[in-house]
């Protein structure tokens, strides 16, 4: 099924269960595929391109030097600036083969064949590509739409659960940043994620990124959970996953967008959103680990007025509210620090109940 688009949007996205060569590039293409997918991709009577690179990378790995030897693999073939390379696999391998497209010859097409949920739901689309740097995550990349999204759910079935689970999280946030609570507490509820969500997450998204390619307003939604949840992600070492640090993050943003004054969440809401994040509380980093790594946001800012070297006292918050969709309030980090310790003490009282 082709999903509808604003009128003008670079990327067509579809939504199917079984892979479809038909949708592949008409013209000359190559791949970048996970490796963990070939076998899959084989199964299911895929072509494999001429030069294809079949790769592991794991998010340690989202380095500029990884993708340096696919650069040097295309220039060798040569691969001409007509080629499309088509990136097979999960966020990881689509940010990256997305920043070595926008970086080959100044930029050849490419198209996101998502593997994982969150590639599907999210990370695929939107035209962000990136890679981390040694001072933060995506620190450096290049907006590069794919011309064409393909997620095939059938194509989730290797997908071990933790990473099914992980992708949830970011189906949560888009219903939080609508204020659409029925849906978020359908989503925490038990039982398998459902094609429509990754339909309606895709659609909300479409639409957010097209009013606001570059991230100059609206688009700054989609952060939702990511302020603490960037810094708790690399707080645990990155033992926790992206997803399930969001996920963290969401329920601290419940909280401060109360402190700040906005329309409280029920707890017919925070409670099951904190008994399904219970499980992670051990890898909740204390506060003073988080407020260094939240005082180096990528979207922190100086106060108006104050000189270069001054330190940085606010960071871009996204508050959700119930029922109606989330607003944007510049708050210094330290306002994170009471609602951190409101999430600790939810998340101990889940456990001490199950
Ligand atoms: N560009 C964006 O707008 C955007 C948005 C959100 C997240 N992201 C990025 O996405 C990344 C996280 O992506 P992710 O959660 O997909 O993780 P990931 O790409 O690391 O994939 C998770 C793991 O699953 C494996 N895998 C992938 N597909 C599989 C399948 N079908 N079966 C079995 N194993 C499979 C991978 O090899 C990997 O080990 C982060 O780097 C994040 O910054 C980008």
């Amino acid at each position: 099924m082709r999903l509808a688009t604003p009128s003008g949007f670079p990327t067509e996205v579809f939504l199917l269960d079984k892979p479809d060569r038909e949708l592949l590039p008409e013209g000359p293409w190559t791949l970048v595929g996970d490796q963990r997918l070939r076998g899959a991709w084989a199964l299911a009577g895929m072509p494999e391109p001429a030069h294809a690179l079949w790769v592991a990378v794991p998010e340690e790995e989202k380095k500029l030097r990884t993708v340096i030897p696919w650069l040097e693999h295309w220039a060798g073939v040569p691969l001409h600036r007509e080629a499309t390379v088509v990136a097979l696999g999960g966020g990881v391998l689509t940010d990256l083969t997305g920043l070595a497209a926008a970086l080959y010859l100044r930029g050849v097409a490419w198209q996101a064949w998502p593997t994982t949920l969150l590639a599907m739901a999210d990370a695929a689309l939107g035209g962000k590509t990136g890679a981390d740097l040694a001072a933060g995550k995506n620190l450096v990349g290049a907006f590069h739409p794919p011309r064409r999204l393909v997620a095939c759910t059938d194509l989730l079935t290797s997908l071990p659960e933790r990473q099914v689970e992980n992708g949830r999280w970011e189906l949560v946030k888009t219903a939080l940043i609508q204020g659409e609570l029925a849906w978020a507490v359908e989503m925490l509820q038990e039982g398998p994620v459902k094609v429509p969500w990754v339909e309606r997450s895709l659609a909300f998204k479409a639409g957010v990124v097209h009013r606001d390619p570059k991230e100059s307003g609206e688009r700054r939604l989609l952060n939702l959970g990511h302020t603490l949840g960037h810094a708790l992600e690399a707080a645990s070492g990155y033992q926790l996953l992206h997803g399930e640090a969001v996920g963290l993050g969401l329920l601290a943003a419940c909280l401060l967008a109360e402190e700040q004054g906005l329309k409280p969440f029920p707890a017919s809401f925070l409670e099951p959103l904190a008994r399904r994040l219970a499980p992670f509380a051990p890898q909740v980093a204390p506060w003073r680990d988080c407020l260094p790594l939240l005082a180096r946001d990528k979207k922190a800012q100086r106060a108006q007025g104050s000189t270069a070297e001054a330190p940085l006292t606010e960071i871009q918050c996204i508050l959700p509210r119930p029922g109606e969709p989330a607003v944007q309030r510049a708050l210094p980090p330290q306002a994170w620090e009471s609602p951190h310790a409101k999430l600790l003490a939810l998340l101990h009282q889940e456990t001490a109940r199950a």
